[in-house]
C-alpha cells in the first residue's frame, strides 16, 4: 500500500484576512464545505490503496488538524509536530525514516495539504502509473501542462519515455506514460519562465511526489546529508505525546532550510515524471478562487451574506457582515469579523505585501 504524506506547513499569506498563522489556508473551507486538508485526506481515503496519512505539521496546528482528521473519519498514522518549519526537505526526510523503520520498500505519497485536485478518476490513474515507476526505483514528479509563465512553480522538462509502445523498455512493462525527467528547475525568473513555455517541452511541477523511501533516503544523503542527519537525531530525540510525535527541536533546529524540489529534485538522476491533467490549483490567490469557484451570469462569486448590483468579475466572500457591492469591476472583497481586503484581481499577489506590513508593524 502507498503512504500518503500530508505536508500542512504554510501560512498561505495571500489568502488573508482568512488565513492566518493560526489558521492556514488549509485547514479552512475555502473550496468546499471541507477544508483542504480535509479534502486531500478523503482523496486519499480509500484503504484498498491506500494506508492511513502520515501528517507532518507545525505543533501550533495539532488539535485542529486531529479534529478535522476524526471530522471525517480518516484517522491518521501518526501526526508529527515540527516545532518550526524547516521546509519541505526536512519534513520528507522525517517521513521517509519513519516509513523505512516499518518496511524498507514504502512508497511515500508527498501530498501538500493546501491544492485544489478537481478530477479525482485522473488523479488516482496518476498515482497508479506514478507507483510503477516508483516501484522500480523512481522518484516520481507529477507534471501539469503549464498555462502562463508562472514563477512561483517548478518546470519539468521532459526526457525520453521510460518504456517504448510495447512496453519493452529499458525498466519494463507498464511504464506507459511514464518519462524521464531531462531537467528540473524550480522557480525559474520570468525570462526563463517565458522561454519554458514557448518551448513546449515544459511542465510545472505539481508539488506532489511518489518517493520509494529507500531512494529518497539515499538521494538525501547523497545530496542535502545535513537534511537527512537532522531529521534522523530530531526522531530519535523526539517524544511520542498522545496521538503526536514531537520532534526534538534542538536536532530539527539544525537542518538547513531547504525545499525538497532543490535538495533533491533538481539534483537527481533517478526523477520521472507522469503528465496529468488532475485540474489542479495550487489555491495560492484569490483570484485563483475565483477561477475554481462557481461563477453567476456576471462571473461574480459570490459567497455569505453578499449582494451585488452591476457588479462583475468579482470574487466577494463575507460570512458574518452583509456586504454589497454596486457598479464594481474585477475586485476581490473577502469580509471576516476583524477585517475587510478590498483588491483589485489581478493584484491578488499583493496581498502577501499587506501581510508583510503588518507583521513588521507587529
Ligand atoms: N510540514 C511542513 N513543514 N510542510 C511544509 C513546510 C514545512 O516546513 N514548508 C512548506 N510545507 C508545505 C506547504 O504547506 C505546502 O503544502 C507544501 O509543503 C509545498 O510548500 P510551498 O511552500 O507551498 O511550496 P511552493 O508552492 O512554493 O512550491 C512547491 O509547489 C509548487 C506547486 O504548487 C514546489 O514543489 C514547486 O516546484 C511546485 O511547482
Ligand atoms: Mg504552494
Amino acid at each position: 500500500k502507498i503512504l500518503p504524506v500530508l505536508l500542512s506547513g504554510g501560512s498561505g499569506s495571500r489568502l488573508w484576512p482568512m488565513s492566518r498563522e493560526l489558521y492556514p489556508k488549509q485547514l479552512l473551507n475555502l473550496c468546499s464545505d471541507r477544508s483542504m486538508i480535509q479534502d486531500t485526506a478523503a482523496r486519499v481515503a480509500d484503504s484498498a490503496r491506500f494506508a492511513p496519512p502520515l501528517v507532518v505539521c507545525n505543533q501550533e496546528h495539532r488539535f485542529v488538524i486531529a479534529e478535522q482528521f476524526r471530522a471525517i473519519g480518516c484517522p491518521p498514522r501518526a501526526i508529527v509536530l515540527e516545532p518550526f518549519g524547516r521546509n519541505t526537505a526536512a519534513a520528507c526526510a522525517v517521513a521517509a525514516l519513519m516509513a523505512a523503520a516499518d518496511d524498507p520498500d514504502a512508497l511515500l505519497l508527498v501530498l501538500p495539504a493546501d491544492h485544489l485536485i478537481q478530477d479525482t478518476g485522473a488523479f488516482r490513474r496518476a498515482v497508479d502509473r506514478a507507483a510503477l515507476a516508483a516501484a522500480a526505483g523512481r522518484l516520481v514528479t507529477f507534471g501539469i501542462t503549464p498555462t502562463a509563465p508562472e514563477t512561483g512553480y517548478g518546470y519539468i522538462r521532459r526526457g525520453g519515455a521510460l518504456t517504448g509502445p510495447e512496453g519493452a523498455g529499458p525498466e519494463g512493462a507498464g511504464l506507459e506514460g511514464v518519462f524521464e525527467v531531462a531537467a528540473f528547475v524550480e522557480k525559474p525568473n520570468r525570462a526563463v519562465a517565458e522561454g519554458y513555455l514557448a518551448d513546449g517541452g515544459y511542465a510545472w511541477n505539481s508539488g506532489m511526489f511518489l518517493f520509494p523511501a529507500a531512494v529518497l533516503l539515499a538521494e538525501l544523503e547523497r545530496h542535502a546529508p545535513a537534511v537527512l542527519e537532522a531529521a534522523r537525531a530530531a526522531l530519535a530525540a523526539g517524544s511520542a505525546d498522545l496521538d503526536f510525535f514531537r520532534l526534538d527541536p534542538a536536532a530539527f533546529g539544525r537542518a538547513p532550510d531547504l525545499a525538497i524540489d532543490v535538495a533533491v529534485m533538481e539534483r537527481t538522476d533517478r526523477a520521472a515524471v507522469v503528465p496529468c491533467e488532475l485540474g489542479w490549483t495550487d489555491v495560492g490567490v484569490w483570484s485563483a478562487l475565483w477561477e475554481v469557484g462557481a461563477r453567476d451570469a456576471a462571473g461574480n462569486v459570490l459567497l455569505g451574506d453578499v449582494v451585488a448590483e452591476g457588479a462583475s468579475g468579482c470574487y466577494v466572500r463575507s460570512e458574518h457582515h452583509l456586504t454589497a457591492l454596486v457598479g464594481i469591476e474585477d475586485a476581490v472583497v473577502v469580509v471576516t469579523d476583524d477585517a475587510v481586503l478590498v483588491a483589485a484581481k489581478d493584484r491578488a499577489q499583493d496581498v502577501k505585501k499587506v501581510v508583510d506590513r503588518l507583521k513588521k508593524a507587529g
